[in-house]
């Protein structure tokens, strides 16, 4: 199992937070943001690992995270020249991944979990891990049955059918690459992740795992302060 980071796109909602710097580069407590799911993944068991960045603060990535030999693992780094989607990390990612199955983590989630277990289980097809939120339109949302085999995901659906958000952790089989390059541009212009786990979903391919713990994507100042109490908390309980 093979791992990419997700740590483009823009920032602008951030900004002037992310005027001269990358949002994954921002402090969270007493680490920098992309810390956080590079250690969700070193967790997981996961040892070689995607770096996938966009132009302006690619410097920045390097120095801080060079080569992955302090963190036991070995890095590579791709540059996404625009935001065009979470699953054009696929594409981008296509020689990384060559034969191996590939586990996507967005450089801006933070979670609480283990997932060794999901990760080590996993044989074939896609798995997403979901996790109940106040605010599902904000988020893919996913419908499943009892036997957590999914019937619906939707992107940021005005009438959500359930209360249960997609988080920004994805395992994939091999497929996931030519799947990716199949997909159309939606009306944004990008390259959805909610459509690839579609087409495994037609196949009757994609399952839900949950998340038990804390998740918190980082995309606006109260989730910024927020994530800083929850790291900060973390250090103070070990
Ligand atoms: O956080 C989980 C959610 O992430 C899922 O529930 C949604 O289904 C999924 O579409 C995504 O929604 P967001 O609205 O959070 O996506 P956003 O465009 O904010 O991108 C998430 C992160 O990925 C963000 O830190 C920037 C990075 N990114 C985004 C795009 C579109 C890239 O690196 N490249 C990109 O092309």
């Amino acid at each position: 199992m093979k791992g990419i980071i997700l740590a483009g796109g823009a920032g602008t909602r951030l900004h002037p937070l992310t005027k001269v710097t990358s949002k994954q580069l921002l402090p969270i407590y007493n680490k920098p943001m992309i810390f956080y799911p590079l250690q969700t993944l070193i967790d997981a068991g996961i040892r070689e690992i995607l770096i996938i960045i966009a132009p302006d603060h690619a410097g920045d990535f390097l120095k801080l995270l060079g080569s992955g030999k302090e963190f036991g693992c070995k890095f590579s780094y791709e540059i996404q020249d625009k935001p065009e989607g979470l699953a054009q990390a696929f594409v981008i990612g296509e020689n990384f991944i060559g034969d191996d199955d590939v586990t996507l983590i967005l450089g801006d989630n933070l979670f609480d979990d283990d997932f060794s277990q999901a990760v080590k289980e996993f044989k074939t097809g896609a798995r997403v891990f979901a996790k109940q939120v106040k605010d599902p339109e904000r988020f893919g949302v996913v419908t499943f049955d009892e036997n957590h085999k999914v019937i619906s995901i939707v992107e940021k659906p005005k009438e959500p059918k359930s209360n249960y958000a997609v988080t920004g952790l994805y395992v994939y089989d091999n497929s996931v690459v030519a799947k990716a390059k199949s997909l159309q541009p939606s009306a944004r212009g990008e390259l959805e992740i909610t459509d690839l786990n579609n087409v495994y979903l037609q196949e009757g391919k994609l399952d839900v795992a949950f998340v038990n713990g804390q998740w918190l994507d980082t995309g606006t100042f109260e989730s910024l302060f927020e994530a800083a109490a929850f790291a900060r908390d973390k250090i103070l309980k070990q």
